[in-house]
């Protein structure tokens, strides 16, 4: 299994679940956060006045899918969650040691 791990804009989110949802990945976790990338969170302006803040509002989701199903996620977020503009995010992708399902004790078969 793999673990996807993505950082996103917050006002992306409903297209990038909805292009999950639509290609059956249903397993998802999202959390609100703060981050900064490499413009250091500086870029934003208000009024054209550059505003002193470098944790910016992101949204970071995760999916655990099998291996073979990763690439699929990555393009779907990826073309989703594009702007084009510089704080559009970032993509990882995580070898899984294991994973097991609460309920049952399935291991390894989460999607
Ligand atoms: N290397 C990283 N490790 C962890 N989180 C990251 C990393 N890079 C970016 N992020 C997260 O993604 C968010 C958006 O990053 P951002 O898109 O600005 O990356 P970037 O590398 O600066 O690319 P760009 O030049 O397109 O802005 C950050 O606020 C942070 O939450
Ligand atoms: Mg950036």
């Amino acid at each position: 299994m793999k673990l996807v791990i993505a950082y996103i804009r917050p006002e992306q989110l409903t297209q990038v679940k909805q292009a999950l949802y639509a290609e059956g990945f249903y397993s998802i976790s999202v959390t609100n956060i703060l981050g900064s990338g490499r413009q250091k969170g500086f870029t934003e302006t208000y009024r054209g006045v550059p505003m002193e803040v470098n944790l910016l509002k992101k949204v970071r989701i995760e999916l655990g899918l099998p291996a073979d199903r990763a690439d699929v996620a990555l393009a779907l977020i990826r073309e989703s969650a594009q702007t084009g503009k510089e704080g559009d995010g970032v993509l990882f992708v995580l070898d899984v040691a294991k994973a097991v399902r609460i309920r049952t004790g399935e291991q390894d078969i989460l999607a």
